[in-house]
């Protein structure tokens, strides 16, 4: 870990400092590159100096990071993780030594940490540390709540005593709750949440708002469907599925199969959350959605297809407690307000995840060990025939 922050540090220059891809673990799922145009950017938008992204070692943090320091090349960017078992050094290790970015490991619940990394120069905050999986918050909740409730009041107190940083609270469509069908929620749709982790994100943007009428705070809130691509943890459908499939194994598909959600890139995510940090209004909520939505069962069998399996590969296993059906979100307001647009469509975005996952079996294999191996056991071992990993 680097003692220097990046932000302090004279030695750095943002400017035309150079720049730095993933290397080989790149993935550009045959998109164009953002500029700060196709972001959408409107033209009054804030530019930023320094942006404390919290969570940046896990799935959509790292990418958020990569993203930022490839596309702001002013910006500097302080990166706090507390290195949960989502968070992976691994996720960060080709920007590790970028010099624009420094990595703190530390706890966003821990208040004089995060003070301290704020007299920084920071002039943003990205939070994107929780804990995110729905089927853990069901096997106990006190983490969520610690981390997605307690953590965002600790950083909301010590924004107050700094209000000229923004701050932005990655929430989620989850917060709606499950939609009836033909129905799709804009962003003032009544949040119904309906797992411990959804309660959760719920209770934080609730937080936050009230941070900003009492005090004054310049907040505001991404609520961003599911995402997929690289380094997303194996636990989540997506990657588990891909990664039990190259494995020979059989994937556990909850109930009938027939629960609906949207699906977007994390990197059309990223440039989502980057022009709502810029030009998002203060108070507001933005939906983000690739209006690109299927069943668990129809997407299933597009992974299949990609890794040439079939039906035979499908395990039907109990579902989810309390599994919400259906989450369809109307994200004109991003678009109308901000200019944003996906650049990723789910049918080449699959493939280059696929892609990346066989590509990078030293970056999933280690994960899918140890604790994970336990993980597994305890969530899959009734419903699945086939638990051995
Ligand atoms: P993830 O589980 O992959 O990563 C979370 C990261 O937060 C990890 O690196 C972990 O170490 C870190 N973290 C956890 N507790 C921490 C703490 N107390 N202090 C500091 N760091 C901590 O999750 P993700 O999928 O990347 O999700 C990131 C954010 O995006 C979350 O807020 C989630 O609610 C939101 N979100 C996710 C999706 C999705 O599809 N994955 C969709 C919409 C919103
Ligand atoms: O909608 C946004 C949310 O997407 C984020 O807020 C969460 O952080 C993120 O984890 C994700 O939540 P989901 O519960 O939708 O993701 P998950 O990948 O766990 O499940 C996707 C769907 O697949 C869901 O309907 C449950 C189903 N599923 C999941 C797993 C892990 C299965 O059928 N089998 C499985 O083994």
């Amino acid at each position: 870990m680097s003692t220097e922050s990046p932000c302090q540090n004279p030695e750095i220059r943002p400017a035309g400092s150079r720049s730095h891809t993933a290397g080989s673990r790149s993935h550009t799922a045959g998109s164009r590159s953002h500029t700060a145009l196709e972001t959408g950017s409107p033209a009054d938008a804030r530019s930023f100096r320094c942006v404390l992204v919290t969570g940046g070692a896990g799935f959509i943090g790292c990418n958020l990071v990569r993203w930022i320091l490839e596309h702001r090349p002013q910006t500097l960017v302080i990166n706090l993780d507390a290195l949960t078992y989502a968070g992976n050094p691994a996720n960060i290790a080709d920007i590790r030594d970028h010099e624009r970015h420094r990595f703190v490991h530390g706890d966003i619940c821990d208040e004089k940490l995060v003070g301290s990394l704020l007299d920084e120069g920071v002039d943003a905050v990205i939070n994107a540390a929780a804990h995110s999986h729905v089927d853990r918050s069901l096997m106990r909740g006190d983490e969520f709540v610690a981390t997605n409730v307690g953590g965002v009041q600790v950083i909301l107190d010590a924004i107050k005593a700094r209000p000229q940083i923004r701050f932005v609270q990655v929430s989620t469509d989850e917060i709606y709750g499950s939609l009836p069908p033909d129905e799709r929620c804009d962003e003032n749709w009544p949040p119904a949440p309906g797992n411990p982790y959804a309660a959760t994100k719920a209770a934080a943007e609730l937080l936050a708002l009230s941070y900003r009428n009492s005090f004054g705070l310049d907040v505001v809130i991404s609520r961003c469907c599911n995402n997929f691509g690289p380094y997303h943890y194996p636990e989540k459908m997506i990657p588990l599925f891909i990664t039990n499939l190259l494995d020979g194994l059989r994937v556990p598909l909850y109930g009938d199969g027939l629960n609906y959600r949207e699906w977007i890139h994390v990197e059309d995510h990223c440039s989502a959350l980057v022009a709502i940090l810029e030009s998002g209004r203060s108070g507001e909520a933005y939906n983000i959605s690739s209006g690109t939505g299927l069943t668990n069962l129809e997407l299933t069998r597009r992974i299949l297809d990609l890794l040439g399996k079939d039906d035979s590969s499908v395990e039907y296993v109990k579902d989810r407690p309390g599994h919400d059906r259906r989450y369809a979100l109307d994200s004109r307001k991003i678009a109308a307000e901000l200019g944003w647009q996906p650049r990723h469509n789910l049918k080449d975005g699959l493939r280059a995840t696929c892609e990346w996952f066989q590509a990078n079996e030293q970056w999933w294999r280690p994960i899918k060990s140890g604790a994970y191996r336990k993980y597994y056991q305890q969530q899959y071992a009734e419903r699945l025939k086939s638990a051995a990993i």
